[in-house]
């Protein structure tokens, strides 16, 4: 069985609602990130952070897995298929994918500020004054900007042995997430679906499906199996 990884970013989450990060001249919902989304946000008022995930947290609850996620499920049936995505919503899980890792972290998580121990948040708020088994303050199991990202060890490990390669809905301008490219083994194919990407890319062994998530897809899956039908 030929195995596939999927990178994802937040264009996949765009048809469920979600919005991306870049489309919004550097605000996030409105907010700066320095001030929600770094560790000295943190300490400078981790109220504030506090708030604007739970306001997160809440949006993720609401929206559904889309057409892309549901879609993406299938590969499962013809390959080893894992997801590696840079989303925190937990879309992907309820579209019903069965290996995923997230590299940015979990929404619905949070973590031991203690002892990095993470939980699931019952309901929608984490609370200033929410502590660990630790008597710690909990914080969002969020990897924030200029924080390290233990799970990038995990993926690199996962893309070593590659046959595909398929990156959705990501701006690529995030690292190390970013070097995901650099991982796959030279011969793995590779395929980008991004309706903006416009770029001629300069590794000329990528294919770019420029279409949404949902329509770009099926039209690889379409390819992929022709491939197959071609080498069998
Ligand atoms: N289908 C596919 N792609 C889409 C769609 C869609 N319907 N809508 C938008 N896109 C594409 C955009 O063209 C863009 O290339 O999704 C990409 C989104 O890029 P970013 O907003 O930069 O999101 P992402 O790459 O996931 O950001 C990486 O940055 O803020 C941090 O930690 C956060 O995980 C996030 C990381």
């Amino acid at each position: 069985m030929k195995k596939i990884i999927v990178f994802t970013g937040a264009g996949i989450s765009a048809e469920s609602g979600i919005k991306t990060f870049r489309d919004n001249d550097g605000l996030w919902e409105n907010y700066n990130i320095e001030e929600v989304a770094t560790p000295e946000a943190w300490i400078k008022n981790p109220k504030l952070v506090l708030k604007f995930y739970n306001e997160r947290r809440k949006q993720v609850l609401k929206a559904k897995p889309n057409k892309a996620h549901l879609d993406l499920v299938k590969l499962e049936n013809k390959y080893d298929t894992y997801i590696i995505t840079q989303n925190i919503d937990d879309l992907h899980e309820r579209a019903g994918s069965s290996k995923i890792l997230h590299l940015h972290g979990e929404i619905l998580k949070s973590r031991s500020t203690f002892n990095n121990s993470t939980y699931n948040i019952e309901g929608t708020k984490l609370n200033f004054g929410d502590l660990c088994e630790n008597k710690s303050q909990l914080r969002p199991d969020i990897v924030w900007f200029g924080e390290a990202v233990p799970n990038m060890i995990k993926a690199e490990e996962l893309c070593n042995d590659a046959d595909i390669l398929i990156i959705i809905g990501t701006s690529l301008s995030v690292y190390p997430a970013a070097n995901i490219l650099d991982y796959v083994p030279a011969n793995c194919e590779k395929y980008i679906v991004d309706p903006n990407k416009t770029e001629s890319l300069s590794d000329k062994n990528i294919t770019l499906i420029q279409k949404k998530a949902s329509t770009g897809i099926p039209i690889l899956a379409k390819i992929l199996s022709q491939k197959d039908s071609i080498s069998q």
